[in-house]
């Protein structure tokens, strides 16, 4: 049975999108599963003038798709809740919440605990976070901690400006920083796959893996994310913090051991290897696109609140290399965009070929290189792909796909990212959120990127629906590689 936590929750954006689609179903399933039970209240807060009934009935509507509920529990689980109209930018609302907070710490037994979670556009993390320690919404008696949202800054500047405002208030080890795909299934099963099986764990480096590929596709358009994302682009959006936390879970280090402390250490020594890249590399290793008209979908161009003349890439392909030891020469192939076929993020691990087969002398098929796929979603499993003999009496060759996939059942049963995140920081373990040195090499390293391709690099149209930009594949046609899997 799950250990119960006691806390006060106070939302800042309590009336937005991220929190009806994603936090509330979140916290229900964890009242569901008994995480949340009698001692916690959530403070939901934003302008609007709403009233706690009407806020009751937002929280149910934000339910009406969740599994594992029922009428009588989403009331109950709705009663925790109350609703404070309140303006960030104003010192005295921030009074009335702290006073609230007292109040439902008391009611509720909440043991002083307090979670404060920015679902609110970073410009004004800084001040919500100088207000919480100015007008002292601290608790003295439980803990004080800060779920914050992406992005973390659109540059190491104002990432660094965004960090230094909130660690004015907030300690290190109280800040967690949210990368969701952290929070995913299969991304925490990597470090399983990597460190548990002795027929993987002696060959993960340089001298058996020929190199990396990381697929994040999509097969939506830019949505109703324009606004946001005419100012971001899916280097700034994909590729600092999902791809590079990945890269960061198939390379880093064995952790000493599976604690906070530990992972983030393995995470920061293999960060530090990631060298800042000149313009001249950057250029020549990363390439950009953006979806034209295609497959009956409009251009990006074209997408409502997009800038007709926009420059944003929807599309980007890289090739990293680790100047660590362990990885020497193994390119980490990556790629994300929008309007690809179709949607699918999965991580291949190509290894090297054995250089010699005995069967040549028999006259079969060459021996091909061994594979790990690892699929993160929509589906959840890995494949390994070996050599085997063809059914018969010559020596062919042919490759054997060993599968394993979770069934959809038991993927839909089990935690949802934002559901995982949210209970560990409920429960004070920071290992599935990001550290500011993580944030500090990836963004030093995206901004050289970010720097080349505003001196001048092209922009690439593709069709919407097609593969990507041509150059995605010369980019590992160069070296010998191509990628393991195409959207056909
Ligand atoms: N939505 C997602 O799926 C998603 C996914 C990943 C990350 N995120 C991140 O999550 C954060 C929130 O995104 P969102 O999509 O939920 O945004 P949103 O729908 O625009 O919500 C913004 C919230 O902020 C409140 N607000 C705005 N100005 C305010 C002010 N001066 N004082 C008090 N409240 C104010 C709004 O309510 P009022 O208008 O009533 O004040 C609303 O509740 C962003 O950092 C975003 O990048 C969102």
């Amino acid at each position: 049975m799950a250990k119960e936590q006691a806390s006060i929750i106070t939302i800042f954006g309590g009336s937005g999108d991220l929190a009806r689609r994603k936090l509330y179903p979140s916290l229900y399933q964890l009242y569901h599963r008994g995480v949340l039970k009698q001692h916690f209240a959530v403070i939901g807060t934003a302008r609007r003038p709403w009233t706690n009934d009407y806020y009751h009935q937002i929280i149910a509507e934000s339910l009406q798709d969740e599994p594992n509920t029922d009428a009588e529990s989403v009331r109950d689980f709705a009663s925790h809740f109350y609703y404070q109209s309140h303006d960030v930018t104003d010192s005295d609302h921030y009074v009335t919440l702290k006073n609230l907070s007292s109040k439902l710490d008391e009611e509720y037994g909440a043991e002083g605990n307090r979670l404060f979670y920015m679902a609110m556009a970073p410009r004004f993390f800084g001040t919500i976070a100088s207000h919480i320690k100015s007008e002292d919404l601290f608790s003295k008696t439980g803990y004080n901690r800060l779920i914050i949202e992406k992005p973390f800054g659109r540059d190491y500047a104002t990432a660094k400006e965004l960090n230094d405002s909130i660690r004015a208030a907030f300690d290190e080890d109280q800040i967690y920083r949210i990368d969701h795909y952290l929070g995913k299934e299969m991304v925490q099963g990597l470090l399983a796959l990597r460190f548990t099986n002795p027929l993987l764990t002696p060959i993960w480096n340089k001298d058996y893996i020929a190199n990396v590929q990381i697929t994040l596709a999509e097969s939506v358009g830019v949505e109703e994310r324009a606004g946001y994302y005419e100012t971001a682009g899916a280097l700034r959006d994909m590729v600092q913090n999902h791809i590079m936390q990945l890269i960061a879970y198939v390379a880093m280090e064995q952790p000493e051991s599976f604690t906070p402390e530990h992972v983030h250490a393995a995470k920061n020594k293999l960060f530090s290897h990631l060298p800042v890249l000149s313009a001249e590399q950057a250029a020549k290793d990363w390439v950009r696109g953006q979806y034209a008209a295609g497959n009956g979908q409009p251009a990006y161009c074209d997408e409502d609140k997009v800038d007709a003349g926009s420059q944003i890439e929807t599309y980007v392909a890289g090739k990293v290399e680790l100047d660590d030891p362990r990885w020497v020469g193994v390119p980490f192939y990556v790629r994300t965009g929008k309007r690809l076929p179709r949607k699918t993020t999965q991580i291949t691990i190509n290894f090297k070929s054995m250089g010699q087969n005995i069967f040549d002398t028999v006259g079969c098929a060459e021996a091909r290189t061994n594979r790990l796929t690892v699929y993160v979603e929509p589906e959840q499993g890995y494949t390994l792909t070996l050599n085997g003999k063809t059914l018969g009496a010559n020596y062919e060759l042919e490759q054997h796909d060993l599968d394993f996939r979770q069934q959809q059942a038991d993927i839909d049963a089990a935690p949802e990212a934002y559901e995982r995140l949210i209970r560990d920081a409920l429960s004070g373990d920071q290992t599935n959120f990001t550290r500011w040195t993580e944030q500090k090499y990836t963004w030093q390293y995206i901004d050289a990127i970010r720097q080349a391709w505003d001196a001048g690099a092209s922009l690439t149209k593709y069709a919407a629906g097609s593969n990507g930009p041509a150059a995605a594949d010369e980019l590992l046609a160069r070296d010998g590689f191509e990628w393991a899997e195409q959207f056909k």
